[in-house]
């Protein structure tokens, strides 16, 4: 947990895209209150096989309709410096997905990023999502207002996609 807060803390860690000025939320705290994951969402630990751990991923409730069958997730994901540009963002949120697929009955799995956060396009991409338009203006972040990207994976295209094989796969080292 310690390590997880320091993470928090560090705009490094964070990446420009995640700077929003937030006074920071303990970790710890969230687990007491049992909001680490829960019925509207969920954080988790990215651990390597080697047991190295490399950052966060999240998800939140996001409804379509008054419907428990309109919850859609909308994920984010955080990884640390030194792992990057290794192929893990795709192989994390194509996991992910996976296993929000597994566990719950939601159809859709969604993720939004800055229209400039090309590494976060391309691993969605690289992990089946499908790009789907573009919200103007819609988050406030360092100052200013900025255009995300949505992207979507449904049910039924996760199935298509591991027919035919198009997964992501990591490159480590
Ligand atoms: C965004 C993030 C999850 C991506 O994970 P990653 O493991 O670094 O990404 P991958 O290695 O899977 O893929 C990155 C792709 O983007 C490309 N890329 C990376 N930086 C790029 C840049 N500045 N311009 C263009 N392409 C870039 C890489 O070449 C790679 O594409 P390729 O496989 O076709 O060569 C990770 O970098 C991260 O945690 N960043 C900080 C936090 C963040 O921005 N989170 C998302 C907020 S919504």
């Amino acid at each position: 947990m310690d390590l997880i807060d320091a993470w928090d803390q560090s705009r490094e860690v964070h990446g420009e895209f995640n700077d929003f000025g937030l006074p920071h939320r303990s970790i710890r705290q969230a687990c007491l209150e049992g909001r680490l994951v829960g019925e509207g969402g969920g954080n988790l630990l990215v651990v390597l096989d080697d047991g190295q751990r490399v950052g966060t991923v999240s998800w939140h409730g996001v409804m379509y309709g008054p419907n428990p069958e309109s919850r859609a997730w909308n994920i984010g994901i955080s990884l640390i410096p030194e792992v990057r540009g290794r192929g893990l963002g795709g192989e994390v949120q194509r996991q992910l997905a996976e296993r929000l697929f597994n566990t719950t009955a939601a159809n859709r799995v969604e993720a939004s990023t800055d229209v400039d956060n090309v590494a976060e396009q391309r691993a969605l991409e690289k992990a089946g999502f499908v790009r789907e338009g573009v919200q103007h203006g819609s988050q406030w972040r360092a100052g200013a207002w900025h255009d995300l990207v949505t992207y979507a994976i449904t049910r039924d295209r996760r199935r298509a996609s591991r027919g035919s094989g198009a997964a992501a796969s990591p490159r480590h080292g």
